[in-house]
């Protein structure tokens, strides 16, 4: 299996519920290793940049407005089959639908706030971490 890199977000309801660590914890307990982070307040311009693709989306403004309303930490995290590891350790988008024991299934209330972001695929990878990080910045180990 490959080494890739992931970005993932800890989005501002999970981090209201003190469960930084928890998640974190997960991912690191799932074999990847964090070689980046940083706390953010995203502002509207930041936010909506990263999700520009669902600009003409109905909850686009919901969406900004949610990531918007508070902290966030962003990581990169790396190591075998990261993307799809981070996607299996988050559960569905919607965490109605999300399987038992996920991140979204145990931190997240609705759609809206859905506790955690995570690339999809290696393209959304490689510009979400350079949306937020400079090669200066990533610390592999
Ligand atoms: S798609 O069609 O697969 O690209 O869309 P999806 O991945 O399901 O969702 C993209 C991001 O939009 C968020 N989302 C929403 N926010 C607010 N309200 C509603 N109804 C809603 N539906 C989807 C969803 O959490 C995704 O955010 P990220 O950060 O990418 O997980």
């Amino acid at each position: 299996m490959a080494t890739q890199r992931t970005l993932s977000i800890i989005k501002p309801d999970a981090v209201a519920k003190n469960a930084i660590g928890e998640i974190i914890s997960r991912f690191e307990k799932a074999g990847l290793q964090v070689v980046a982070a940083k706390m953010l307040k995203l502002d509207d311009d930041k936010a909506g940049g990263f999700y520009a693709e669902h600009k003409e989306r109905p909850f686009f403004k919901d969406l900004v407005g949610f990531m918007t309303s508070g902290p966030v930490v962003v990581q990169v995290l790396e190591g075998d089959d990261a993307i799809a590891k981070n996607r299996e350790l988050m559960g569905a988008t919607n965490p109605k639908e999300a399987a038992p024991g996920t991140i979204r299934a145990d931190f997240a209330e609705t759609i809206d706030a859905n506790a955690v972001h995570g690339s999809d695929s290696p393209e959304s990878a490689e510009r979400e971490i350079a949306y937020f990080f400079g090669a200066d910045e990533i610390c592999p180990r």
